[in-house]
């Protein structure tokens, strides 16, 4: 094999495809997050980097997205790379039988990196396999497999969170809602741990508990309703995350009705609405109000009945999940930088806006 093509396949610090928040250090995370604050400043308001200029990105989502999907094709065209249409199952060759795996080869013949999402477990790291031993140059992103693990949206959790309380150590995360089925809440489990005397509380919301393979020495788990009381006996000083998720009804869905993509809009909102009434919860302002005064609000988003509009879209400082999607841009920007191999380039922007600030 051409020799650069094989530096170019090894990737960031060896890894050449980022499927899980647990491939990586705390100094990884770090770098990460150092590297999203310096091009946070290069991005919006008409910015343009050419770090990644001749590079070019395919999102695959053979899941919805509105959040991952745009950050990074946004993060792409702000590090002036391009991105190809994103895959679309009635207008690629999957409409004529072509399968996935022959779609993910296909694209990887033509992009640099893919971003994909599946609803499968594992899926994308699969996916990975089928590049063994190709000659070509594409690295994959896991933009979500299944219940497992969104990586890229834990690597903004937590940057929203240092960029908070300006630590990742010591720190409290009452994880709330479905820890089943929400794959954000398992990385963000994972990626917490890389940090000093993290500790973990899950209020699972009725029988949707965290898996048993996540469950460590640092986590415990109370019933829902005791989430006030929780709230009320923390140390006033400490530095609490409260993380919700929405109950991820399609997954429940596709498990009762084989074939819930076929139904019909109507009767799929039914099945929504009788699946979401029986796990119903609420954060509200009163129960927010009562944490101690270092706790920020965070959700991956989309909500559902979990948060309503009044307190999302208030002013409250620690509510912050518009603030974390906007991270999204910068951090992925970051991911796309640095698996490129620019980290010495972005070093240069770094210094150049020390300068900057020094004059
Ligand atoms: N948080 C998240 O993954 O959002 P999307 O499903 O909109 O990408």
């Amino acid at each position: 094999m051409n020799i650069l093509l094989k530096m170019v396949q090894i990737g960031w610090r060896g890894h050449r495809h980022l499927l899980s928040i647990d491939d990586f250090s705390r100094e990884e995370f770090e770098t990460i997050f150092a590297t999203a604050d310096i091009l946070h400043t290069y991005s919006g308001e008409g910015k343009q980097l050419d770090l990644l200029k001749g590079f070019i990105l395919k999102p695959v989502f053979f899941e919805p997205s509105s959040r991952t999907q745009n950050s990074f094709e946004a993060a792409m065209l702000a590090m002036g790379g391009s991105t190809l249409s994103p895959h679309s199952n009635s207008t690629s060759s999957m409409e004529k039988g072509e399968t996935q795996a022959d779609t993910i080869i296909t694209n990887a013949q033509y992009a640099d990196f893919l971003v994909i999402r599946h609803p499968q477990k594992n899926s994308v790291r699969n996916f990975t396999k089928l590049l063994d031993g190709q000659t070509n140059r594409a690295k994959i992103i896991n933009a979500g497999d299944g219940p497992n693990e969104h990586p890229t949206q834990a690597l903004m959790d937590l940057h929203t969170i240092f960029k908070k309380f300006n630590t990742l150590d010591n720190l409290t995360f009452l994880l709330v809602g479905d820890l089943k089925y929400g794959r954000t809440v398992h990385s963000l489990t994972l990626g917490a741990r890389k940090f000093n005397n993290t500790k973990i509380v899950g209020f699972p919301v009725g029988n949707l508990k965290l898996p048993n393979a996540l469950r460590k020495n640092d986590y415990s788990e109370l019933d829902l309703g005791q989430l006030p009381k929780f709230i009320k006996d923390l140390n006033p000083n400490s530095k609490t995350v409260i993380y919700a998720t929405r109950i991820q009804w399609e997954r429940m869905a596709k498990k009762i009705h084989k074939d819930f993509d076929k139904l019909d809009s109507s009767i799929k909102n039914q099945i929504k609405r009788e699946i979401v009434s029986q796990f119903n919860y609420k954060i509200s302002k009163e129960l927010l109000d009562s944490t101690p005064s270092q706790t920020i609000l965070l959700h991956p988003l989309p909500k559902g009945e979990e948060i309503n509009d009044e307190l999302f879209y208030s002013n409250n400082p620690k509510v912050v999940p518009i603030e974390q999607m906007r991270y999204g841009l910068s951090v992925r920007m970051a991911i796309l930088g640095l698996f490129a191999g620019k980290e010495k380039e972005i070093s240069t922007l770094y210094n150049g806006l020390s300068d900057i600030s020094s004059n």
